[in-house]
């Protein structure tokens, strides 16, 4: 067993488990957050992507006892209420299916919006080639992730006039 002390969606969290636990089992089993799915546990799909150290992660691949003073981002984490710019768009291009891959497809596109603020069709296609969509969403998620970017660069715009004129 070992005791591990890290930060889950902005909380210090300690979570004692067996130490080669995947860290996938103890956000679902453990700490009950279960946005986070198991699709292979060998990763190849994607479904169980997190950011760690702002890092898009497959939370299947990560030994538990590797995670202390570690800053975890799960789906329940991205944004406060479900109204990040990329569920946003998510609900209004209806992106889902049968949604089970889409959690790790919202974590992997905010980790690619945090470093590419416009991303191209290649940059999109590039960076989520390795979440796998068994319903086949994926000319949605691609539109979902314009959306997103164009609403954050029009929010920046307005900030940015904002402050201008305060
Ligand atoms: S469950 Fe982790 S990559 Fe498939
Ligand atoms: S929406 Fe069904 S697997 Fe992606």
């Amino acid at each position: 067993m070992a005791t591990v002390t890290f930060t889950l969606n902005g909380a210090e969290t300690t979570v004692e488990a067996p130490d080669d636990m995947p860290l996938l089992w103890v956000l679902r089993d453990m700490l009950g957050l279960k946005g986070t799915k198991f699709g292979c546990g060998i990763s190849q799909c994607g479904a169980c992507t997190v950011h760690v150290n702002g890092r898009t992660t497959r939370s299947c691949q990560v030994r538990f006892e590797t995670l202390e003073g570690d800053d975890v981002i799960t789906i329940e984490g991205l944004s406060p209420d479900g109204t990040h710019p990329l569920q946003q768009a998510w609900r209004d291009l209806d992106v889902p299916q049968c949604g089970y891959c889409q959690a790790g497809q919202l974590m992997a596109a905010a980790a690619l919006l945090e470093r590419n603020p416009a991303p191209t069709d290649d940059d999109i296609d590039t960076a989520m080639q390795r979440n796998i969509c068994r319903c086949g969403t994926y000319l949605r998620i691609r539109e979902g992730i314009h959306r997103a970017a164009a609403a954050i660069a029009s929010d920046d715009t307005a900030s940015r006039r904002s402050g201008e004129g305060a």
